[in-house]
């Protein structure tokens, strides 16, 4: 359970004043990643630098009255990275260690993503610097709508459409969207994906980012020749997508036998019942304490013997230090930024499959498309529908992806920014510079 950790600036990267080249954290590694694609851009590399600046950083005060009275501010941001190829698209996270830096480098690898499946949106984030379990219910309630009015500026369902990140639900969407239709006058469903489903919400959402890394995950381990029956799977975090993914690999026959999440580490050689676990994490707030588990050092849980590795809590948490313990055949990037560039390099060359966040997790972001022009067409879909057609376009993507890494002999990540980065930047320049 580590913090995410600096990374130092590249000095090819011209720094905007209010960041600091000494402590560039996750936006550091973001732009090492882009340097890396820039050689496989041809002529479209002369507009890379659109991929090195966000085009609008929003940041808000976030005042409110707390139940005992006094007033509390909290530091809000909405970042939008990349607008080329639609409107914006990304997550909110409620987290006491969310940065401008943070949010910078997960609103681009937004554009990235949403590029990679090809869906019809740039990339964009937000976030509250706060432990939203400190709050109440009506204090992170009067916290969120505020939020939402001070980001409401550049929000909308043409504009720049949030969802759920890290400490983020459905109830968090249902308070944004009621705050962003009060203040516009009209129901503005289409404002968040990840709402309720009786909200304009999509069936099969909640479980769509975990139900994309377990596809990625199979359709990796077919090419691979890895059996996922009896495969040992390790995961960090059991939240809406390590829970999910967890619980989808034990349906298939893998076996669960080490998590790891903000309470601690638990392992059980034997496997642990993931249905069981999503349960009793749901009751007390996390895995400590699962009956029929033995604990865990959580600086041993990266050398837990496994087939399958997920990182699914917070970025930065597979670094040069843990690096060398990871056995596993694949890592499927559930987080966002889970493996920093040089652990990138060392599970490369250490024979470890990466599949990385930019495709491994978009599934989060297909279906929230889905959900985006259900609400606009007023009509929604089946279930079935909404994984069938979520595990085709996850399938089609990584099939490119994997081709295109076989092609230029490169990582699946810059494979993935091959792809994502020239749709962005072909966009950007069919569109031309305004005015
Ligand atoms: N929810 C989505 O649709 C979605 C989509 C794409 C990517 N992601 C990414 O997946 C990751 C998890 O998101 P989520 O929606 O499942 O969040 P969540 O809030 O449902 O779960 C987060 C999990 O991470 C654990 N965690 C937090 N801090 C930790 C630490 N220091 N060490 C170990 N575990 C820790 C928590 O205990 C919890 O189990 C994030 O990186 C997020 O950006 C989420």
């Amino acid at each position: 359970m580590q913090q995410a950790s600096g990374a130092g600036a590249s000095p090819s990267h011209p720094l905007p004043s209010y960041l600091q080249a000494d402590h560039l954290g996750p936006w550091g590694n973001y732009l090492k990643q882009v340097d890396r694609v820039t050689p496989y851009l041809g002529n479209l590399s002369r507009w890379v630098e659109t991929l090195k600046r966000p085009k609008r950083i929003l940041i808000v005060d976030v005042p409110i009255e707390l139940d005992n009275g006094t007033i509390d501010h909290f530091e809000g941001y909405r970042v939008q990275h990349n607008l080329s190829r639609g409107p914006g698209k990304g997550g909110v996270r409620f987290h006491q260690d969310v940065t401008l830096s943070e949010v910078m480098a997960l609103s681009a690898w937004m554009s990235v993503k949403t590029a990679a499946v090809n869906v019809p949106y740039g990339g964009a984030k937000g976030g509250i610097r706060v432990d939203p379990k400190t709050l109440s219910r009506a204090e992170l309630e009067r916290m969120t709508r505020r939020y939402t009015s001070e980001i409401g500026l550049i929000i909308g369902p043409s504009k720049d459409i949030p969802a759920p990140d890290v400490n983020t639900n459905e109830q968090i969407m249902a308070w944004m969207m009621d705050t962003y239709s009060m203040n516009t006058g009209e129901a503005a469903t289409g404002v968040v994906t990840g709402k309720p489903v009786d909200l304009g919400g999509s069936l099969g959402r909640r479980e769509a980012t975990g139900r994309g890394v377990f596809t990625v995950g199979l359709e990796a381990a077919h090419h691979t020749g890895l059996k996922i029956e009896g495969a040992r799977v390790a995961v960090q975090g059991f939240g809406n997508v390590g829970g999910t993914a967890a619980k989808l690999f034990c349906e298939v026959g893998a076996r669960l036998v080490a998590v790891q999440d903000h309470t601690g580490t638990i392992v059980h050689e034997g496997g642990l019942d993931a249905v069981a676990l999503l349960a009793h994490v749901a009751s007390t707030g996390g895995v400590a304490g699962f009956p029929g588990a033995e604990k865990l050092a959580d600086e041993d849980f990266w050398g837990v013997p496994c087939e399958i590795l997920i990182p699914a809590a917070l970025e930065s948490q597979i670094t040069a230090e843990n690096a060398p313990k990871i056995h596993a055949k694949l890592v499927i990037e559930g987080a966002n930024g889970p493996t920093t560039p040089e652990a990138d390099d060392i599970l490369h060359d250490s024979g470890v499959l990466v599949l990385p966040d930019v495709i491994a997790n978009a599934g989060g972001v297909t279906v929230s498309y889905f959900e985006w022009v259900q609400d606009f067409s007023s009509f929604f879909w089946t279930e079935d529908e909404i994984n069938a057609r979520l595990v085709r376009i996850m399938k089609e993507a990584f099939a490119g992806v994997w081709q295109t890494a076989q092609e230029h002999k490169v990582s699946l990540r810059t494979a993935t920014f091959i792809i994502a980065c020239t749709r962005m930047l072909h966009a950007r320049e069919m569109r031309g510079l305004y005015p």
